[in-house]
């Protein structure tokens, strides 16, 4: 099972003081617009407004090609033909100062298969900043401590989907940016690491998730759904059953995706 242990005092104490005065939100976007694939390009993300609130973790939905990962990249400021506000933390996205509070796991996790998986921590807590002490905390979080000795070559996908996620919280991230970190994962495997994310919202870490499976829909604490670059519902699970009618995430999803307006 993934653990979380032991408090972070700073972020204790930043939780004790966000009951009396609101938080800056994890991610806020106004007018919104991302364009793919050069002069040429595509909108892919248009006219977003939406506030990602801090500590918890937001679920970012849509069909395939409806903007998903280029949202992510913007907010974690490798996207280029980004218009519009897009603030981070607080700051505006790709700030430099955010580079260590910000987690990262990409779509397609990109871990040197020929390195063990301690080699591989060891390598990008060097580019981060932190040392030895971080990373056997980070394997112990991901339970990866009894592989730890193992190339990642040999990893199975979950155990490869975990040392990606190791890689992310290095560097303690106040916002961690997770793009499908289940696919390919059994249904217990995906179970624990939700049980890792919300160890680690509790904790005060916000987190955007993207995914394609309901079940993790309803596992979070609210939900963006997207469909053609544009926010089709943004809401709790609760609050989407109810505007829609339906029972299940798969319901709502369905309805909106294919009852919004166009
Ligand atoms: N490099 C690129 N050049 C041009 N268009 C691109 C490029 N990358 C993505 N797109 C297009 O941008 C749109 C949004 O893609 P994006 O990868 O953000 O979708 P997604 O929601 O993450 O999809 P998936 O669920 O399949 O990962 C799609 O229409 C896609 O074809
Ligand atoms: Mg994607």
């Amino acid at each position: 099972m993934p653990r979380w242990h032991g408090k972070d005092d700073r972020r204790t104490m930043a939780r004790h003081a966000s009951e009396t005065r609101p938080t800056t939100p994890a991610v806020r976007a106004r007018g919104l617009r991302v364009v793919r694939g050069g002069r040429r390009g595509v909108v892919v993300v248009d006219g977003l407004d939406v506030d990602v609130p801090a500590g918890q973790v937001v679920g970012l939905l849509g069909p395939s090609g409806s903007g998903k990962t280029s949202l992510i990249r913007a907010v974690v400021g490798v996207q280029q033909d980004v218009t519009g506000v897009l603030e981070v933390l607080g700051l505006p996205a790709g700030d430099p100062r955010l580079r260590r509070r910000l987690g990262y796991v990409t779509q397609s996790p990109s871990v040197y298969a020929d390195l063990t998986v301690r080699e591989n921590l060891r390598y990008f807590a060097r580019v981060v900043g932190v040392g030895e002490d971080r990373v056997t905390r980070v394997l112990s979080d991901v339970d990866l401590a009894r592989l730890s000795g193992r190339p990642v070559g040999q990893l199975s996908g979950g155990e490869r989907a975990r040392t990606s996620l190791a890689i992310a919280l290095l560097g303690e991230p106040d916002l961690l940016v997770l793009d499908e970190p289940t696919v390919g994962l059994d249904p217990v495997l995906r179970r624990d690491l939700w049980a890792l994310f919300h160890a680690l919202a509790s904790n005060g870490v916000s987190l955007l998730v993207s995914s394609h499976f309901m079940d993790e829909a309803e596992r979070c604490d609210r939900l963006l759904l997207l469909r053609e670059g544009r926010l089709l519902a943004d809401g709790t699970p609760a609050e989407l059953l109810a505007a829609t009618g339906t029972t299940s995430a798969e319901d709502a999803f369905l309805a909106l995706v294919e009852g919004g307006p166009r």
